[in-house]
C-alpha cells in the first residue's frame, strides 16, 4: 500500500533557515527514522551540481556502480546507474557548498540526536533511461564496511520532473507500506541505512542524483 509524505522545506545553514524547519526535520527523523526535505540547497548549487554530473558522464568519467563480488552482469540486473565518486577538496564551487551544507546538517544531527556520525562519502549517479535499483538495504552485513554507512542521504538534481515520468524512490516502510518520492531537483532524503529497504523504480528519462552515507568509525553495539 502506498502511504503519503510528509515534506519539509528546509536550508539546513544559518542564513536560511528558519529554525522551525530544522526543528521539523530532527523530531521528524528521530521519530520515523527518515525524512523528506525540498530546497535543501540554492537553485543556483543544484544547477551546478547538475552541470557537473553531466559533464563528468560525456567525459566518460562515470563507471557502472558495483556491488560486493557480482559479476558484470549479476550488477547490471541489480542496479543501472553509472557513478563517480566526489572529492572534498574539489574547487567546484556546488560542490564546495554541498559539502558544507552537509557538514553542517552531520553537526546538528550529532548535538540533537547523538548520531555519532563522523564521515561522508558521496557519488553522483546518473540511471538512464529505463535503469534501476532492486530493492535493497545500504548498509553490509559482511566485510571490513559492515555496519558503518549510519545514514544514508540522497539528493535530486533533476529539472521539471513529473509524475509519469516514473524514477521514484520506493521507500520500504514496513511489511505493507510504501513512499513513493519523486527525484525532483532540490528534494533531499535522509534514511536510517540499517533499517530501510528501497528501491529505484524505472525512469522514462534519465535520473540524475547525489547519493551520500554518514558513517561512524567506531563500530556500533549490533
Ligand atoms: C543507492 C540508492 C536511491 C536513489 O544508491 O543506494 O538507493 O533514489 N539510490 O537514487
Ligand atoms: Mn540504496
Amino acid at each position: 500500500m502506498r502511504a503519503n509524505a510528509h515534506c519539509y522545506n528546509c536550508w539546513v545553514n544559518k542564513q536560511n533557515n528558519p529554525q522551525t524547519n530544522f526543528e521539523a526535520l530532527i523530531n521528524s527523523l528521530s521519530a520515523q527514522g527518515y525524512v523528506i526535505c525540498e530546497n535543501f540547497l540554492p537553485e543556483q548549487t543544484i544547477l551546478g551540481l547538475r552541470d557537473e554530473a553531466h559533464k563528468r558522464h560525456a567525459n566518460l568519467e562515470m563507471r557502472a556502480a558495483k556491488i560486493g563480488l557480482l559479476n558484470q552482469s549479476q550488477q547490471s540486473n541489480i542496479r543501472g546507474d553509472q557513478i563517480t565518486w566526489l572529492d572534498e577538496q574539489s574547487e567546484n564551487s556546488a560542490i564546495q557548498a554541498y559539502f558544507e551544507q552537509m557538514h553542517a546538517l552531520r553537526t546538528l544531527l550529532n548535538q540533537y540526536l547523538f548520531m555519532n556520525l563522523q564521515a561522508l562519502e558521496t557519488h553522483f549517479a546518473i540511471y538512464p533511461i529505463g535503469g534501476a535499483y532492486q530493492k535493497h538495504l545500504d548498509q553490509f552485513s559482511h566485510g571490513s564496511d559492515a555496519k558503518a554507512r549510519q545514514l544514508s542521504s540522497i539528493l535530486y538534481l533533476n529539472n521539471d520532473w513529473q509524475a509519469n515520468d516514473g524514477g521514484e524512490l520506493r521507500l520500504y516502510l514496513n511489511e505493507s507500506e510504501y513512499l513513493d518520492i519523486l527525484p525532483t531537483a532540490g528534494k533531499l532524503v535522509l534514511f536510517l541505512s540499517a533499517k530501510f529497504w528501497h528501491e529505484v523504480r524505472p525512469a522514462k528519462r534519465e535520473r540524475a542524483s547525489l547519493t551520500g552515507w554518514f558513517r561512524t568509525r567506531g563500530q556500533l553495539l549490533p
